[in-house]
């Protein structure tokens, strides 16, 4: 300790009535929680990970886009655009909605992209808070990426199940009805499959089943997906990306088949009121759509499995991001242009919009498109999931047995089967609106959090070479904090049970932080 910082401490002791040994052990406990990590510290030992580095720009495009278009564009868009249990609808000004939540995501991404080449290690936000703010709020911007990943990826497992459901229904005449119309407790989580029974007048304790007074009711095909998503990644990246750029393109294609067929159902009327709930529909359709944008920043987090990071990463974010902006507006546009918007379904919506114009086939092949397309955004959010947890394992927050690697396929495979266990666990307790609205949360979170670092590394560390630099730097990550709080913040308004859980989130991290990952980060000092 300096003599400066001695000096200081006896002032402080007398001042604030603590002892100096207090007072010493408080200082330390400080300074600790704002040590940060070099940025050539994290790239060097990024370089001895082993990981295969096997991913170019394209590849990184298709994983962005693979994460991005998924539950949002197929079923969290009629919630927007419509309302929701806690929130208006935007209606035809979803078209705004959507333009300001691309605004807030395309800062973040030029500040992702900074980062993402300037140091391009596993880990995305999380590192890069380590190398600005220290080591505390390092911690807590992975856990709030935990809510990204891990409760997004939960949100997405159950539109997964709605639309599986909905596929297997296609089949009812070759299949029997106990496998195209399953008991509600073999597929939704007991919140929804309670809510679902007493709409239909039937009692929740008589008709889901107890097992030692607990009752029983789980999202099966999300627990089996979920087992084979976590066997594609274990198997390896390069399998992950080659089958995410399949469904990448089918549910292009049936996105395509929407916009060009329900383009000749569009009645100009349909877009009035372009408003009908004011500014309110419109902040709260943004809010909820995010959820939509929400997968680009993955791509980074694959950092240390690409060739030529400083080049394709910033080129796979923006173009994954600006891809999908253009698909989105074109979506929202005929979707609201096709039906009135007090008929748009709060399920399927695409599908449904599409079929209640007597294209019932082209319905079909969309829920199918919609399946492709919810296994390549699960396939992705789980990636990232455990790619940030292997960097904060290997920076000791976690107990070291975890990052082991596997021989023969290179993959952290022990995170990946906790990061399975504790989605098919979570998707037991959460509904898909809460999960939603918590994985918005925790994303807005980081995205602020990485706009401040970009700036904070501009002024603190000004040479170090940037390949890729956000454009009017402070203006533009400026505006991405601004966008990203006040959705955040203006949302908070409504939403009830998301923004109680949010900060219990935050809590229970910090807990973790001081009662393990602390000490054990000490315990070589
Ligand atoms: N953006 C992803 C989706 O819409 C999370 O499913």
């Amino acid at each position: 300790m300096e003599e400066k910082e001695i000096q200081g401490l006896d002032n402080l002791s007398e001042n604030i009535k603590l002892d100096k040994k207090e007072v010493k052990s408080l200082f330390i406990i400080g300074k600790n929680m704002l040590k940060t990590k070099k940025p050539d510290d994290m790239i060097n030992a990024a370089k001895s990970a082993g990981l295969n580095k096997t991913l170019g720009a394209f590849d990184l495009i298709i994983l962005g886009v693979g994460a991005i278009i998924g539950s949002g564009i197929f079923t969290v868009v009629g919630i927007a655009a419509a309302g929701g249990p806690e929130s208006v609808g935007a209606g035809p000004a979803l078209i705004i909605s959507m333009i300001l939540a691309s605004l807030a995501c395309v800062f973040s991404a030029m500040c992702y992209s900074e980062f993402a080449s300037m140091i391009p290690v596993a880990g995305s936000a999380y590192l890069y808070t380590y190398a600005t703010m220290g080591e505390f709020l390092a911690w807590i911007v992975g856990w709030v990426l935990m809510l990204e990943y891990l409760v997004g990826y939960i949100a997405v497992a159950s539109a997964w199940t709605g639309y599986f459901i909905q596929f297997l229904q296609g089949f009812s005449k070759y299949l029997p009805s106990y496998i195209t119309n399953p008991p509600i407790w073999l597929i939704q989580d007991y919140g929804s499959a309670s809510k679902t029974l007493l709409s239909q007048g039937l009692n929740p304790e008589v008709n889901i089943p107890h097992l030692f007074n607990i009752p029983i009711s789980l999202n099966m095909p999300g627990i089996v997906i979920t087992l084979i998503i976590m066997s594609i990644l274990i198997k390896g990246i390069k399998e992950s990306t080659k089958m995410a750029g399949v469904m990448v393109l089918i549910k292009m294609t049936v996105i395509a088949l929407f916009l060009i067929t329900g383009a000749f159902y569009i009645k100009p009327e349909n877009w009035t009121p372009f408003a009908p709930n004011g500014f309110q529909g419109i902040f709260m359709g943004a809010f909820i759509i995010f959820f939509a944008y929400i997968g680009f920043d993955a791509i980074a987090t694959a950092a240390e499995e690409t060739k030529n990071p400083q080049k394709n990463l910033p080129i796979g974010i923006i173009g994954s991001l600006g891809t999908c902006t253009i698909i989105y507006v074109l979506v929202a546009l005929v979707l609201c242009g096709m039906i009135p918007m007090n008929q748009i379904d709060i399920q399927a919506p695409i599908a449904h919009a599409i079929s209640s114009v007597g294209q019932d086939w082209i319905a079909g092949l969309i829920s199918i498109g919609a399946l492709t397309g919810l296994t390549s955004v699960l396939l992705v959010l789980m990636l990232a999931a455990t790619r940030i947890l292997y960097a904060m394992t290997r920076d000791g927050f976690f107990p070291q047995s975890l990052k082991t690697v596997h021989k023969k396929f290179k993959t952290p495979h022990i995170i990946t089967i906790m990061v399975a266990i504790i989605c098919i666990m979570g998707s037991t307790f959460l509904n898909i609106s809460t999960a939603a609205e918590l994985c918005n949360f925790g994303t807005f979170t980081s995205f602020i959090i990485v706009c401040v670092a970009v700036l904070i590394l501009r002024y603190k560390d000004p040479l170090r070479p940037r390949p890729y630099k956000v454009p009017f730097s402070p203006w533009f990550p400026l505006f991405g904090i601004i966008c990203c709080s006040f959705l955040m913040f203006y949302s908070m308004k409504f939403l009830t049970t998301s923004r109680f859980l949010f900060p219990l989130w935050i809590v229970l991290g910090t807990l973790f932080y001081f009662g393990y990952s602390y000490k054990e980060l000490r315990k070589n000092d």
